[in-house]
C-alpha cells in the first residue's frame, strides 16, 4: 500500500489585524476576559481591501510552490475548500491557478480543479479525495494541491462576530511524504442539522449554543464510529489531537470529552475515581436536563486534576496557539490547529518521527471526522519554513472605526471605498470587476 499524506504546508495570513480583547471588546461594551479567559482568544486576522479569499489562497499556494520547488508539471490536482465563495458556478480553483499562472508562466491546463463545500470540514474532504487520487494511481506521480481559503466574518451585531478571522492554509498531498502520512482508517458522524449555515446570503444565519452543542455530539459519535472501524485508541498514543478550532475555548470542552471517551476502562479512569469519583450515567437521572448538568459538573472537576492538566499541556495546548491569534478560518482551522502544534515541537526540539496525531475535524450542517496520521521522517525540516508568527507579528493592527470600514468593505451589501492599509509586495491583489462580473487579479 503506498504511503500517501502531507508534504509541504504553507499558511498566509488577513494582513490586518483586530485586538479582541483590548480594541474590539471596550467598543462593544463587553469584559475583555469574555474573549482571553472563556473564548481563549486575543487577536484575530481580517483581509485588507485587495485581499479575499483568492489572493489569500493563491499567496499561500505561491509560498507553497517555491518553497517546495514545485513544479506547475507536479501538479495534477487543485482542490479549494471554502465556505466564503462568491460565485456559485466557478469556482475558486480557476481563478487561483490564473493567479499562479501569472507568475509561474506555465499552464495549468491539464490539472483536474475543483471546489469542495462543507463548511469547515471541507479541507480535510479535500485532503482525502486527493488521498483517494493518488491511491488509485490516477495520479500518475502527480501530487494535489489543496487549499483551504476563508474569510470568516458574521453579520455585525452577531454573536458570532466575536469569533472572526481570515486567511488560507495551502498544503501539498504526495505520495511518500514527508510531514505526516495519513490513517486510511476514518469515523463518521454526520446529521441533517442547521445550527449554522448561509442560505444564499454572505453572512452565516448561526445558533452559536447549539452549534457547540452539535460540535461535542457529533466528534464524540465519530471518535466512537473510528474506534469501531480500528481499536480501541489509548490516550497517551498521541503527541497532539488538533481539532477545529472555531475559537480555543470550544476545543477546550471537545478536549475533556475526548479524554473521558479514551480513557474509559483503562486504570486512568479509576485513578480518577478515586479522585473526582465515578462519572455520571444516564440510568442514574430521572431528567435529562439533570443527567447534562451533572455531566458539566463532573467536566469541570476532571479538568481541574492533575493528571488530565498535564495531558492538556502537552497534547492540546500547542495546537490552539495560533488559533488563539489567528481567529476562526473556517476550513483552514484544523489544519492550522495541526500546524500550530508542529511548529511548538520544532520550537521545543521534540522527536516525533514515527509518532502519532489525531486529527479531529468538524463542519456545520453537520459532520465530524477522525483520522490518524504518522509523523514523517523530516518533517521537522519543512515545517522550519512555515512563517505564520512572522506574519502574525507584521499585521497591521485596527482601530475599532477601521474594523467597522473594512467589515464594511467585505460586506458585498454595501460600497465603501477605502484606500488599502498595507503596502503589497510579491503577492497577489484584488484588481477590480470584469465586464462580466468576474473578479480579476494581478501579482504585484
Ligand atoms: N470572564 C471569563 N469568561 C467569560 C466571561 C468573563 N468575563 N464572559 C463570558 N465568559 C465565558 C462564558 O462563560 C463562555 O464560556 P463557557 O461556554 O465555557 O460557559 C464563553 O466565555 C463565551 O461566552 P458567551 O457564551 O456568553 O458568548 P456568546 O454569547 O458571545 O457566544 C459563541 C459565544 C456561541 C461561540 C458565539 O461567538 C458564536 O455564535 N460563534 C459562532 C459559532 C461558532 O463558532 N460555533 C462553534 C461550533 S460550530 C463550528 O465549529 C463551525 C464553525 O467554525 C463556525
Amino acid at each position: 500500500m503506498k504511503s500517501v499524506g502531507i508534504d509541504g504546508i504553507s499558511i498566509w495570513s488577513g494582513k490586518l489585524s483586530l485586538d479582541l480583547a483590548n480594541v474590539f471588546a471596550p467598543s462593544v461594551g463587553e469584559d475583555p476576559e469574555k474573549y482571553t479567559k472563556g473564548l481563549g482568544l486575543y487577536t484575530c486576522s481580517f483581509p485588507d481591501v485587495r485581499e479575499d479569499i483568492v489572493t489569500m489562497g493563491a499567496n499561500a499556494a505561491y509560498k507553497l510552490m517555491k518553497n517546495e520547488g514545485v513544479d506547475p508539471r507536479d501538479i495534477g490536482r487543485i482542490d479549494v475548500a471554502t465556505e466564503s465563495s462568491f460565485d456559485s458556478s466557478k469556482p475558486i480553483s480557476t481563478y487561483i491557478s490564473g493567479c499562479l499562472e501569472q507568475v509561474f508562466g506555465e499552464e495549468f491546463r491539464n490539472v483536474n480543479k475543483g471546489e469542495r463545500k462543507f463548511a469547515c470540514i471541507a479541507g480535510t474532504q479535500c485532503i482525502d479525495d486527493a488521498h483517494n487520487w493518488i491511491l488509485s494511481g490516477r495520479n500518475e506521480g502527480k501530487s494535489a494541491l489543496v487549499i483551504a481559503t476563508d474569510t470568516a466574518l458574521y453579520e455585525r451585531g452577531n454573536p458570532g462576530e466575536a469569533t472572526q478571522g481570515a486567511g488560507a492554509v495551502a498544503m501539498l498531498i504526495a505520495e511518500d511524504p514527508s510531514i505526516v502520512e495519513l490513517s486510511l482508517k476514518q469515523g463518521y458522524s454526520s446529521v441533517d442539522e442547521t445550527d449554522f449555515l448561509k442560505p444564499n446570503q454572505q453572512f452565516p444565519s448561526v445558533d452559536g449554543k447549539r452549534s457547540v452543542q452539535v460540535y461535542l455530539s457529533l466528534m464524540r459519535d465519530a471518535l466512537t464510529n473510528f474506534e469501531e472501524r480500528s481499536k480501541k485508541m489509548d490516550i497517551e498514543e498521541f503527541q497532539f489531537v488538533p481539532f477545529h478550532v472555531p475559537f480555543p475555548g470550544m476545543v477546550r470542552k471537545a478536549a475533556s470529552l475526548g479524554y473521558r471517551h479514551m480513557t474509559r476502562g483503562t486504570s486512568i479512569e479509576e485513578e480518577l475515581e478515586k479522585i473526582i469519583g465515578p462519572k455520571p450515567e444516564i440510568e442514574e437521572f430521572s431528567e435529562y436536563e439533570m443527567y447534562t448538568g451533572s455531566i458539566r459538573e463532573y467536566m469541570k472537576l476532571l479538568e481541574k486534576t492533575e493528571v488530565y492538566q498535564k495531558w492538556y499541556k502537552r497534547v492540546i495546548e500547542p495546537t490552539i496557539e495560533i488559533s488563539g491569534k489567528a481567529g476562526n478560518w473556517y476550513t483552514g482551522s484544523v489544519h492550522l490547529a495541526r500546524t500550530s502544534g508542529l511548529i511548538y515541537a520544532v520550537r521545543e526540539k521534540l522527536d516525533l518521527v514515527g509518532k502519532k496525531i489525531l486529527v479531529g475535524s468538524y463542519g456545520s450542517g453537520a459532520q465530524a471526522e477522525i483520522h490518524t496520521e504518522t509523523i514523517r521522517e523530516g518533517w521537522d525540516e519543512k515545517v522550519k519554513k512555515i512563517d505564520i508568527y512572522d506574519q502574525l507579528e507584521s499585521r497591521r493592527p485596527l482601530s475599532f472605526e477601521e474594523y467597522e470600514q473594512i467589515h464594511d468593505v467585505h460586506n458585498y451589501s454595501k460600497e465603501t471605498l477605502l484606500k488599502e492599509l498595507t503596502d503589497y509586495k510579491n503577492e497577489f491583489a484584488f484588481k477590480g470587476y470584469g465586464k462580466m462580473g468576474e473578479h480579476t487579479y494581478e501579482f504585484i
